[in-house]
């Protein structure tokens, strides 16, 4: 018996396969201070579970396909009130955001196809690519410039007649840049004149900081060509929920994509009710606080970021993460290290490398990134801690190799 290539070929989750090591630390009686992965640490909004309790039924069936059709049409009135105009028509419920990105990679692509992304990318990206044989196709942001979208010539450089598409998360998962309106006109004009798809990926469109907007690709014109997604898993701390929607006014793409929800039966029911419940009975104050709180925690990570010699970063404006250029040789390697030779007072940090984040080989290596999922105090204490890794790493163990 055989194993796919398909399967052999795909990369382990860059976030989780270095877990062992963290293991290992705490076994080794050491306090690791997670900054490597995106698990929101705050509370849901009680309307969840109310909405559990009143909407659920007693015979918990297969939902619609596309989901419950009050729930299509509560996240209709919520992207109107956002000035996002999508009819419940227009809309899929997913198993979380997860299912939507594969959804429509599969329906924009075919094996061998090539989908362009704006590198570094959501790690995941790739995996689900891998699953599908497609190929990504990378263009480089640069941390220098705030990982802004790459100028024409740079998305022309990485385009070839292959792709299909391309696709972005905005606010960026790992970098928390926000595309402005004309970054994201240059990908809505660059997508018009190569005749792609644009799956814009906006889970954290609802966290952004110092009272910047965020801009849809829905808020362009040529909609046609916009696969728009969305989740519930960190707007509002419900990630083991798995809700998720696709959303698009492209009439014959949606009529296919059915096919894909179909065969999957349908989003699970219960969480639906639970998001019945955060659509209709979402207490106002609870975005508003949980906006404060990561920009908050973006202004601790950020004030103590610049206290490490030599990275090269910039504030980011939304989601809860920060990419970051340090002066190492390799992240993935110095990740390790910090597990498994380095603490302070039987504490130590671990950190994502940004290798896994990048479709380019050889790219990432001396970036990391960091998700502010922790309280203001045990952050500012695990940025301290990373700032003597790596003064540790550069001028002690690197000497000693
Ligand atoms: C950019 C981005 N897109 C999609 C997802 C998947 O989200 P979900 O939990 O809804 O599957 C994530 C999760 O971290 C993400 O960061």
């Amino acid at each position: 018996m055989f194993l796919s290539k398909r399967v052999l070929n795909t990369q382990a989750s860059p976030i989780r396969k270095l877990v062992p090591y963290a293991e290992m630390a705490k076994k080794a009686g050491k306090k690791v201070y997670h900054l490597n992965i995106g698990q929101p640490d705050m509370e849901p909004p009680k309307a969840f579970f109310e909405g559990i309790k009143r909407y659920t039924p007693n015979v918990i069936y297969y939902s619609h396909s596309a989901g419950l059709y009050e729930l299509r049409e509560a996240f209709s009135m919520h992207y109107k009130s956002k000035g996002i105009n999508f009819d419940p028509e227009d809309l899929v419920i997913t198993t979380g955001g997860s299912e939507a990105v594969i959804f429509a990679m599969a329906c924009v692509a075919d094996p061998e196809d090539e989908i362009m992304v704006i590198e570094p990318f959501y790690a995941n990206y790739r995996g689900f690519a891998e699953m599908l044989n497609i190929r990504l196709c990378p263009i480089k942001a640069d941390p220098r410039d705030g990982y802004s979208i790459p100028s024409w010539d740079e998305l022309e450089k990485g385009y070839n007649k292959k792709v299909k598409a391309i696709i972005f998360s905005n606010p960026s998962n790992p970098t928390g840049t926000v595309y402005s309106y004309e970054e994201l006109k240059r990908i809505v004009d660059f997508a018009k004149e190569k005749n792609i798809f644009v799956i814009s990926d906006e889970v954290y469109s609802g966290i952004i900081f110092d009272g910047k907007k965020h801009i849809s690709i829905m808020n362009f014109e040529d909609q046609d060509r916009f696969i728009f997604l969305d989740s519930i898993s960190k707007e509002y701390n419900t990630c083991g929920a798995r809700i998720g929607v696709l959303g698009t006014k492209n009439k014959c793409f949606l009529e296919e994509v059915m096919k894909f929800a179909q065969s999957r039966l349908c989003p699970p029911l219960i969480e639906q009710c639970g998001t019945l419940g955060l659509l209709y009975d979402l207490d106002k104050d609870y975005t508003n606080k949980l906006i404060i709180e990561y920009q908050n925690r973006r202004d601790v990570a950020y004030n103590e970021i610049k206290n490490i010699e030599g990275a090269i970063f910039q504030k980011p404006s939304g989601a809860f993460y920060m990419s970051i250029e340090l002066p190492i040789d390799d992240s993935e390697e110095f990740v390790k290290w910090t597990l498994t030779e380095f603490d302070i007072d039987g504490e130590t940090v671990m950190v994502a490398p940004l290798t896994g984040f990048y479709a380019t080989p050889g790219a990432g290596k001396k970036e990391i990134r960091i998700a502010y999922v922790l309280n203001s105090e045990e952050l500012k204490k695990a940025c301290n801690i990373l700032k003597e890794a790596v003064y540790a790493y550069n001028y002690v163990y690197s000497k000693e190799k």
